[in-house]
């Protein structure tokens, strides 16, 4: 059953996409500001690497659907997602977590858009088809990136035993 069935909530979507991808591709930028271990720092490095190439990916898709790639920060989205002052890494992990989830609970929707509005947006169905394969495609990364997230969280757990 499709969860969108107007054109201006698939777009607001994307490009709120956008940005909060944006923001996840500067999580390196914490890594000399919070006390972290060789194995965070690499699935920090992860993230913020695929993310990169997410908002690439969604970028493409605001390009091609002639929406206007954001420059502020979209309504509905705090001006700094992100605010790890004072947390240990596997606080960081647990609130860089929430923002996976709702990555992927994003991108699920979109695949879950009423196919007349993906037409509308994408005429060409070579697009369209190309469109799913992504939203497939980020939904995978944004699962194993919160599995990340799981890891590094309960990493300190384990120590402590
Ligand atoms: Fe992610």
């Amino acid at each position: 059953m499709p969860v969108i069935k107007e054109k201006k909530v698939l777009v607001s979507l994307l490009q709120r996409m956008y940005w909060i991808e944006s923001e996840m591709e500067q999580l390196g930028t914490w890594e000399a500001r919070i006390e972290m271990m060789e194995e965070n720092l690499e699935a920090l490095e992860i993230l913020s690497h695929d993310s990169d190439l997410h908002g690439s990916i969604v970028e493409k898709w605001l390009i091609k659907a002639n929406i206007e790639i954001p420059k502020t920060v979209p309504k509905g989205l705090p001006t700094h997602v992100f605010n790890f002052e004072g947390l240990s890494a596997p606080e960081m992990f647990i609130s860089i977590r929430k923002y996976e989830i709702l990555a992927m609970n994003a991108y699920k929707d979109m695949m879950n858009t009423e196919s007349s509005v993906i037409e509308e947006l994408l005429p060409d169905p070579i697009d369209r088809k190309e469109f799913i394969n992504d939203l497939q495609k980020l939904i995978r990364d944004e699962e194993k990136h919160a599995s990340i997230c799981n890891k590094q969280a309960l990493g300190f757990a384990k120590v402590m035993y």
